[in-house]
């Protein structure tokens, strides 16, 4: 965890969910966080002051024109002075302040003050998550470079369900983590992206290398995977004009320029940055995510013994089935891999339809088939209406050649699910 020693500066905003911010400041506190927490007008109608001062052990902010403030601290300092700015709950009113840049109250003067990280958590009712308004100012926010994790689907307080609900306290917590490790790098300016390409103006994710997961903190399950033809294609991708977030496994590459990359290592960390950079109109999950991780994973390193340490395994998410199910934010082209060591075109039309993807890449990494870890692949371009076999080729064509696919394929599907409208929030 990169959280001992810390400053996170908390901006509560007027929701329901607030009195979870409450947990999430304990949590920070038991790591080693220094916390400190600015509410609006808002935020106080959930929660008091006094128990957010209480559990922070300082003092709390929350207004702008605070003499007593002003002196002792500043409000340009007190955005500086801290590693990262976390929004939670970030309202529809708080989301679209800092989409539009206002500084009309202390915290959205400090969101457009600071030149540190900001991290969101949305929670709201989900009419007001769908609403294209809402949604205009996510995509703008995103593309500023501010971090997201949730909202998630569930219950709302309202009595509706779907998307709009606050993340728990501990994926905050472990997005808050994330953004520490310092490996979310800011979006590349647009005066920096290739212009006449045939994915112009299009936003791609893409997963990429294996996912570790620990077993104590020196051990950890991995595979093969080298991440070359992820990598290769977030850089074709880049090539071809696109947004590129990449989200990579650890790796022994560099990050390919242009693109914007988040560097992980579980696959729990892994679903998490996918979340956070969706939407996207194309998702391509070329990552070799481990199956499983361990359930109990021990916190000293384990020392042999008389016998050999038992562990015992639980499933890890499927990253591109959920990316493939998402209700609200479905890229338009879903595309998984299969790699496999026998039956490979049956496993890969299997995977189709299980994963609910429209593209499935199969290629073969038999014993023999040198494909892992080397520079070349022969990849079989698997969709519903037929096959589409690519010779071997060296890793760096086959991702240009299926990017060329990708960008041919990708007006000929559906367009995304209409976005609801009807609502109103305010934060002021
Ligand atoms: N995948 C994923 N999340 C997982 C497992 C796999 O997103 N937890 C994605 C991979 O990135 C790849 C595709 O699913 O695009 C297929 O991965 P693969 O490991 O071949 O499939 P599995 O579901 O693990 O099936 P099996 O182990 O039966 O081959």
């Amino acid at each position: 965890m990169a959280l001992a020693g810390k400053r996170i500066l908390i901006i509560i905003g007027g929701g329901i969910a607030a009195y979870k911010v409450l947990e999430l400041i304990r949590r920070l506190r038991e790591a080693g966080t220094e916390v400190r927490v600015v509410m609006t007008a808002a935020a106080k109608h959930f929660v008091t002051e006094l128990s957010v001062a209480s559990l922070t052990g300082s003092k709390v902010f929350s207004d702008l024109f605070s003499l007593t403030d002003e002196a002792e601290m500043g409000h340009i300092q007190l955005s500086r002075n801290t590693d990262l700015l976390v929004v939670a709950p970030a309202t529809a009113d708080l989301l679209a302040r800092m989409a539009h840049g206002l500084a009309n109250d202390l915290a959205s003067t400090l969101l457009l003050a600071t030149d540190k990280k900001i991290l969101v958590a949305p929670a709201m009712n989900l009419r007001m998550w769908l609403a294209p308004a809402t949604q205009r100012n996510v995509r703008t926010l995103k593309n500023d470079g501010v971090l997201f994790v949730g909202p998630e689907d569930g219950d709302m307080a309202c009595g509706e369900y779907g998307p709009g609900r606050m993340s728990e306290p501990a994926n905050i917590l472990a997005a808050i983590d994330q953004a520490l490790k310092g490996n979310t790098a800011l979006p590349l300016p647009p005066a920096l992206r290739r212009e006449g390409g045939a994915l112009m103006g299009k936003r791609v994710i893409i997963t990429s290398g294996p996912t570790h997961e620990p077993i104590d903190p020196v051990r950890y399950i991995a595979n093969r995977s080298s991440g070359k033809q992820g990598h290769a294609l977030a850089a074709a991708a880049a090539a071809a004009g696109a947004e590129v977030i990449l989200i990579s496994g650890p790796v022994a590459l560099p990050d390919p320029d242009g693109v914007e990359t988040h560097r992980i290592e579980t696959a729990l960390e892994m679903r998490a940055a996918v979340e956070a950079a969706l939407p996207a109109d194309i998702f391509i999950g070329a990552a070799a995510v481990a199956d499983w991780r361990v359930a109990n994973t021990a916190e000293g390193k384990i020392k042999k013994g008389f016998r050999p340490p038992g562990f015992s395994l639980v499933e890890n998410p499927d990253i591109l089935a959920s990316v493939a199910r998402h209700g609200s934010m479905r890229p338009r082209l879903v595309v998984g891999f299969a790699a496999e060591t026998a039956d490979v075109l049956a496993h890969a039309r299997a995977k189709l339809e299980r994963k609910g993807c429209d593209i499935i890449v199969a290629n073969d990494v038999s014993a023999g088939s040198d494909v892992m870890g080397s520079d070349e692949n022969q990849i079989t371009i698997v969709t519903r209406a037929g096959l589409e076999p690519l010779p071997r080729l060296r890793k760096d064509e086959v991702a240009r050649r299926l990017i060329t696919r990708l960008a041919d394929l990708l007006p000929s599907m559906p367009e995304p699910a209409p976005m609801a409208k009807t609502g109103s929030g305010s934060d002021v």
